[in-house]
């Protein structure tokens, strides 16, 4: 096979207090095609300063290729990419994900779901975005020596996830370099009691139950500081009923509901108390992960 192209859903990471450890894929993608050529790399569809070999595609093309012991040839990528970049909903998971199944495909598919998994998690240090991108749905994971494992948790289908995303990037970097490296323990057992109710309540379609249990002591507090309309954005959603938290490491906040009208609400109410501009994104789980959509 010389050409295959993957579609990679969005993932929302964390839901609250799931840190590095809950996440959900959406129906919103990047299509990522690879054809192999003689030599070279070209890198089209994303602007100049993604099109060096740094590229998560890229990287992580060669990573598979390396681990199946086969030389890197010349390749051209296309990325046509409708996940907003460094925003918290995935994008650079989904360029990890695109890359690793490209390799894999173009060279015969021999490793398994799991092995991309555990090539791309030891690139990006937390699989949070990565399972869910990889296998649809909800997702936990846990890495246990070294190595992901992943399960899927079921979730009712109504959910929306009414997605507010910002005019300004937030790097993931700078959001983790915010972080304290210790915590009290009365927030450890804070975050373990909500995180286990957030997953009962997801798969329940229970708005109440979510809304109070997706709550957190680990990383939100912290961040909110890097985004100044936070506290007055979640002060308002709190009024609607529908649950709030912040996707992945932010800037992107993300209300969570069983309401068709929890858009039209907030339109009239979002842009009076904010200083960036706030696109409304309504999305909805993607139960399948990501895939091959094309291949010659
Ligand atoms: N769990 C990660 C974080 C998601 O919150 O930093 C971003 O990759």
């Amino acid at each position: 096979m010389k050409r295959c192209t993957i579609r990679v859903p969005a993932t929302t990471a964390n839901l609250g207090p799931g840190f590095d450890a809950f996440g959900c894929a959406l129906k919103l993608y990047t299509d990522v095609t690879f054809e192999e050529t003689e030599a070279g790399l070209e890198i089209t569809g994303c602007d100049e300063a993604f099109t060096c070999p740094d590229n998560l595609a890229y990287t992580s093309y060669c990573a598979v290729l390396a681990s199946l012991s086969e030389e890197v040839r010349g390749v051209k990528i296309h990325i046509d990419a409708n996940i907003p970049i460094c925003r918290g909903l995935g994008s650079s998971a989904a360029l990890l994900v695109a890359g690793a199944m490209g390799a894999n495909v173009l060279r015969g598919s021999k490793l398994s779901t799991q092995g991309l998994l555990n090539i791309t998690n030891a690139m990006e240090g937390h699989p949070d975005n990565l399972a869910p991108a990889f296998y649809g749905g909800l997702t936990a994971s846990m890495v246990d020596n070294g190595l992901p494992v992943t399960v899927n948790f079921p979730l009712h289908p109504d959910w929306e996830f009414l997605a507010l995303v910002p005019d300004f990037d937030l790097p993931t970097p700078l959001a983790r370099s915010v972080l304290p490296t210790e915590i009290p323990r009365s927030d450890a057992v804070y975050n373990i009691a909500h995180g286990a109710m957030v997953l009962k309540a997801l798969e329940l379609g229970d708005e109440r139950l979510l809304r109070n249990a997706m709550q957190d002591r680990l990383h939100q507090n912290y961040r909110k500081s890097l985004i100044p309309d936070f506290e007055r954005i979640e002060a308002l959603v709190r009024t609607t009923g529908a649950a709030f938290c912040l996707s992945g490491a932010g800037p992107t906040l993300l209300c969570i509901t069983l309401d068709p009208h929890l858009e039209e609400k907030l339109a009239k109410k979002l842009p009076a108390i904010t200083q960036a501009n706030w696109e409304m994104m309504p999305l909805f789980v993607e139960f399948q992960g990501a895939r091959v959509i094309a291949a010659e």
